[in-house]
């Protein structure tokens, strides 16, 4: 990240061009606010002109200023001077006006494609791989769904406005060019100097420090999501150190550019006024000298150049400092743009639309590894009809879990297939699948929300439903005995439960919709002995209707089953029912014996 990176201007456009309506109506505001600006300072010279010297109003020649004393003149009042105030007045409120508009055109655009692409990043990671997520991040995938889409709109924000700057002083500069080319030139010199100070500053200086700025809130992120997350191991521990020192760290790579970038930033805004300064009071010398007593009579071309020197140096100024804010900023862009750009789903989705399973799944000659590991699952082959129990059980790293993984096609087989009722299941469109599908994890996931809010599950709301499947679940009995029942909220990822408690849940919300499959993956892994005895009644109370998937390491919980899988380094190695399995002298019968003995 050390190596300087040259500043990507396209990324920003990127975001813009789906709006070609924004574009439009922010040229036209652009365009029509900078002629304002430009006819002030026409009629201001000729305002000036008439005060000291009634002969310059004719403005011998000059299209830009007779067109605005033609103008002058078609005003129905014989005192000029008013007839030029009040013509004068009456440009300022239309330009102001307009600047009025095109500021609130200008946020309109800045917060809607903001919104956006808020929200768009967040449709993408609700459709990205699930690998997309165990290859990122957290905090960097917060940061970038979250706070670069707020900045890019602020950086759109400063783009319109630099622009609408640039114009405004192409406008001037014309004007002054028709009042006097000798006199702009000079003005035109200095302003180029300032344009390329800045710019050397923003793409050398600012570009670069905001790409370290980025790296640093990103890394800042990330050990607040791990710190958070982490906190219980990370107490017992003592570890807390650890992550204030690398937060401390995080924070110190952010604020040393920081500080740096906004000296760089100061220090041609504060130039620009000396060099003016000097130029004017310049001018006026150099033009005494050579002009003697008629220097009088340029008193209102020197006025006029003041004015706009005076008007123009803030916005001269304004566009450096905005210029040098969105170099700042576009390494941020250009984060985002990467996430928007990237492709996150590589599963593709079928378009089979299945109703309710009723035969059976089927494993074909299955072969898997996951990104850059060596083979996980080799040669695979069964069939669960409906309704049965079937059970996998291995040690652990044998590859059950990842078995359930392609049955709920978070990864995709790399060759072989699964058929569900016979049909491929990449032809089937996912959801039609998964609607089937009741799943508990191995380790389960509970939100910080009511647990009845965490049975629901985002479906639709059915109270008696909910006592219902915690009956089946073994869950009311303890729900019961907290004071405020199915509402009690449960803590952050559900920590105000045990772990017994959350796996309940889990089993409740995974039969609340009564799917026709049941895919648990040692659901009861985290139980003592007697609430295993518990779910185990309830998976056999709703494995009556249910074909049902599951991954133990007890062997009581799978002596019931239609079948048992043994998993060994990736490959099924035997395959029957308890009794036909645990005598002999192969892995399940030791494993049997094992348990009988400890047990
Ligand atoms: N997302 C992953 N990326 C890479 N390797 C993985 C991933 N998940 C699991 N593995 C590896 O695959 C093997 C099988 O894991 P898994 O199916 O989870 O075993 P288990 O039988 O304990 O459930 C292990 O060696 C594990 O390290
Ligand atoms: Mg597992």
């Amino acid at each position: 990240m050390n190596e300087h990176k040259k500043p990507k201007i396209s990324t920003l456009l990127y975001f813009v061009r789906p709006y070609p309506k924004f574009i439009a109506g922010m040229f036209l505001l652009i365009v029509a606010s900078a002629v304002f600006e430009g006819a002030n300072i026409a009629v201001l010279f000729g305002l000036l002109g008439t005060v000291l010297d009634p002969a310059v109003v004719s403005a011998d020649g000059n299209f830009i200023l007779s067109f605005f004393s033609g103008l002058i003149q078609a005003i129905p009042i014989q005192n000029k001077i008013v007839a030029i105030s009040l013509f004068m007045i009456a440009i300022t409120i239309v330009k102001s006006l307009l600047v009025f508009a095109r500021q609130i055109f200008t946020y309109h655009a800045g917060y809607t494609i903001w919104y956006d692409v808020q929200k768009k990043i967040f449709e993408k990671y609700m459709n990205a791989d699930y690998q997309y997520f165990l290859d990122h991040k957290q905090g960097e995938m917060i940061f970038r769904a979250y706070s670069a889409p707020s900045v890019m709109g602020g950086v759109l924000q400063y783009a319109g406005e630099a622009l609408a700057l640039t114009a405004q002083l192409v406008m001037v500069g014309i004007v002054l060019v028709s009042i006097s080319p000798e006199v702009s030139g000079i003005v035109f010199l200095f302003g180029g100097v300032f344009y390329f100070l800045t710019n050397f500053i923003a793409k050398k200086v600012s570009y670069n420090l905001g790409r370290k700025r980025t790296e640093a809130c990103e890394e800042q992120n990330n050990l607040l999501v791990e710190f958070i997350s982490g906190i219980k191991q990370i107490k017992v521990f003592m570890s807390e150190k650890r992550w204030f020192a690398e937060y401390v760290l995080a924070m110190k790579s952010y604020f040393r550019p920081a500080l740096k970038d906004r000296v760089w930033h100061e220090i041609p805004l504060n130039a620009v006024e000396i060099f003016a300064i000097v130029m004017l009071c310049g001018l006026i010398i150099v033009f005494k000298r050579i002009q003697g007593d008629a220097f009088l009579g340029q008193l209102s071309l020197l006025g006029t150049f003041a004015y706009a020197f005076y008007r123009f140096m803030p916005s001269l100024k304004k566009i450096g400092s905005l210029r040098i804010g969105i170099l700042g900023n576009l390494p941020i862009v250009e984060a985002l743009y990467s996430v928007a750009r990237v492709k996150m789903k590589t599963i593709p989705d079928g378009d089979v639309c299945m109703g309710k399973f009723n035969e059976a799944i089927e494993f074909r000659d299955i072969n898997f590894s996951y990104p850059g590991r060596t083979k996980t699952l080799e040669n695979i082959n069964f069939r669960v009809k409906r309704g049965e129990v079937t059970a996998f059980v291995g040690s652990s790293g044998s590859g059950k879990t990842t078995i359930m993984n392609l049955l709920l096609r978070v990864f995709a087989p790399s060759d072989g297939k699964i058929l569900i009722d016979g049909r491929d299941i990449k032809d089937l469109k996912l959801e039609s699948w998964l609607k089937n599908v009741g799943y508990v994890s191995q380790e389960t996931f509970i939100f910080n929300a009511s647990i009845e809010d965490n049975i629901v599950f985002g479906r639709g709301y059915d109270e008696k439903r909910v006592v219902e499947v915690c009956k089946l679940a073994n869950a009311h009995e303890f729900i019961e005995t907290f004071p405020e029942g199915y509402k009690t909220r449960v803590g952050e990822r559900g920590l105000k439960l045990s772990g017994g408690q959350r796996q309940r849940l889990a089993i409740a919300r995974a039969i609340y919709s009564s799917p026709q499959v049941l895919i648990m993956d040692e659901a009861t892994s985290a139980l003592d002995n007697v609430s295993e005895a518990k779910v185990r009644e309830a998976i056999k109370k709703v494995s009556y209707d249910h074909t049902v998937i599951l991954v133990a390491h007890r062997l009581s919980t799978v002596v019931h089953a239609d079948q048992i899988m043994v998993l060994d380094q990736g490959r099924i190695v035997e395959k029957g029912t308890h009794e036909m399995l645990k005598t002999g002298s192969d892995i399940y019968s030791e494993l049997y014996r094992g348990e009988k003995v400890s047990g």
